[in-house]
C-alpha cells in the first residue's frame, strides 16, 4: 500500500511501520523510542530478538540523543560520509530500549542520505529504528515493489525510486582500549570502503589480536540476503558456460547473472542478467537483478564471481551470503 508523506508520518507518531526509501536499501521503519512500536519490527520480519536495530538520525545532532558520547574519531566519520551509507555503532545511553540493541550496550546510528527518508525524519521529529523491510534472511528490498513482494501489499510503503547505493551501509563500531584511546573496527563491509574510512580516522581498524572483548555482530550469519533460488557463484566465465550447459543436459531450468563484457553470450534457453564490471553500478542493481532472477522460479541460478579486489567486497560479502544454501 502506497502512502504519503504525511499518512507515513501520522502512522508512525501512532506507532504503526512503515517502509520507507533510503540510498542504501528499504527500511521497516517504527518510532526508535516506542517499544511496542520496535516490537512489531520483528514481528513484521520475522527476525530473532538477539539482532539489534539502527536508529535512523535526521542529522548528527541527535547522535548525543543515543550515545553516552560521540567521541572525535566517531564525529569526523559522521562528517566525512553523513549523509550517507555509513552506520557508527556508539556506547549506548541508558535510557535507549533493549529491544532495539538486543540488549547490547550500543546503538547504531545513521542519517541516511535520501531526500524523502531526510524529510520524514525533519518533519516527524522523531528516531526512527529500520532494518531493511523483508522477511528475515531473504533478500533486501531496493524498490518499493520489492517490499511489497517480500512483506505483502498491505504493509504501508512510502515511495523513493530505487535506491541508489543498492546494499546495505558499512558499519563501523567506535569504541575505547584499554588506554582509552578511541579505536574502531569494520563491522559490515559496504560502499564506504575500509581505506576510505581508514584515511578519514588517521589510522587502521584494530585488529582482532588487541581488542579487549570482541564486539557482538549479530545478524550477521551466514545465510542471508539470500534469494529462494539456489545460487551457486562460478569463479570464472568458462565455469559458469559449463554450469549452464550441465543444467542443460540435466534438464534443469537456470538463470545467470554476468559481466556485460562479453556482448554474444546468450546460451541455451537460460535467462542471462548482465551487470557492469564496476563495483558502484554492480552494487546499484545487484538485489533488483537476484530479485528479477528469484522471480523466474527456475531451479538454479548462476552468478559470475567478482574480482576478488578490495573495490569488490561489499559486492563479494553479499554474494557469498546469497549462495551460502548451497
Ligand atoms: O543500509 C542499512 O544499514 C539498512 C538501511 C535500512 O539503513 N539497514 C540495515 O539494517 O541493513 P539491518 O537490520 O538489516 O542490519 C543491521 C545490522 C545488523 O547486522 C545488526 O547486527 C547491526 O546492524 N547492528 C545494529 N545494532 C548494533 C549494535 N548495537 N552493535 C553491533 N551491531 C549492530
Ligand atoms: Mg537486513
Amino acid at each position: 500500500m502506497r502512502i504519503h508523506l504525511e499518512e507515513a508520518i501520522a502512522l508512525l507518531k501512532k506507532g504503526e511501520v512503515v517502509a520507507i526509501p533510503t540510498e542504501t536499501v528499504y527500511g521497516l521503519a517504527a518510532d526508535a523510542s516506542n517499544p511496542e512500536a520496535l516490537q512489531k519490527i520483528y514481528t513484521v520480519k520475522e527476525r530473532p530478538a538477539t539482532n539489534p536495530l539502527i536508529v535512523h538520525l535526521a542529522n548528527s545532532q541527535q547522535v548525543d540523543d543515543w550515545a553516552t558520547e560521540f567521541p572525535p574519531l566517531a564525529k569526523k566519520l559522521a562528517q566525512a560520509f553523513w549523509p550517507g551509507p555509513l552506520t557508527l555503532v556508539l556506547n549506548a545511553k541508558s535510557h535507549v530500549s533493549s529491544i532495539l540493541t538486543a540488549g547490547q550496550s550500543t546503538v547504531a546510528l545513521r542519517v541516511p542520505n535520501h531526500p524523502i527518508a531526510l524529510q520524514l525524519l525533519a518533519q516527524s521529529g522523531l528516531a526512527l529504528a529500520a532494518p531493511s523491510a523483508n522477511k528475515y534472511t531473504q533478500l533486501s528490498p531496493t524498490t518499493a515493489a520489492h517490499v511489497e513482494a517480500g512483506l505483502g501489499k498491505d504493509i504501508p510503503v512510502l515511495e523513493g525510486g530505487a535506491s541508489k547505493v543498492g546494499i546495505e551501509s558499512t558499519i563501523v563500531h567506535v569504541f575505547q582500549d584499554a588506554q582509552k584511546n578511541w579505536q574502531w573496527q569494520l563491522l559490515r563491509q559496504g560502499m564506504v570502503s575500509e581505506a576510505t574510512i581508514k584515511s578519514v580516522a588517521g589510522k587502521s581498524a584494530t585488529t582482532k589480536e588487541t581488542l579487549q572483548e570482541l564486539p557482538k555482530v549479530p545478524g550477521q550469519h551466514a545465510l542471508h540476503y539470500s534469494p529462494r533460488t539456489p545460487l551457486h557463484l562460478c569463479l570464472t566465465r568458462e565455469a559458469l558456460i559449463e554450469s549452464i550447459e550441465l543444467s542443460a543436459l540435466n534438464k534443469k531450468s537456470c538463470a545467470a547473472l554476468m559481466f556485460e563484457d562479453d556482448a554474444n553470450v546468450q546460451p541455451y534457453s537460460c535467462v542471462v542478467k548482465k551487470l557492469a564490471k564496476n563495483p558502484e553500478e554492480y552494487a546499484e542493481h545487484l538485489y533488483a537483478s537476484l530479485h528479477a532472477l528469484d522471480a523466474l522460479n527456475v531451479e538454479q541460478l548462476f552468478v559470475e564471481l567478482p574480482p576478488n579486489e578490495n573495490a569488490w567486497l561489499p559486492v563479494l560479502d553479499r554474494l557469498k551470503r546469497a549462495a551460502h544454501s548451497d
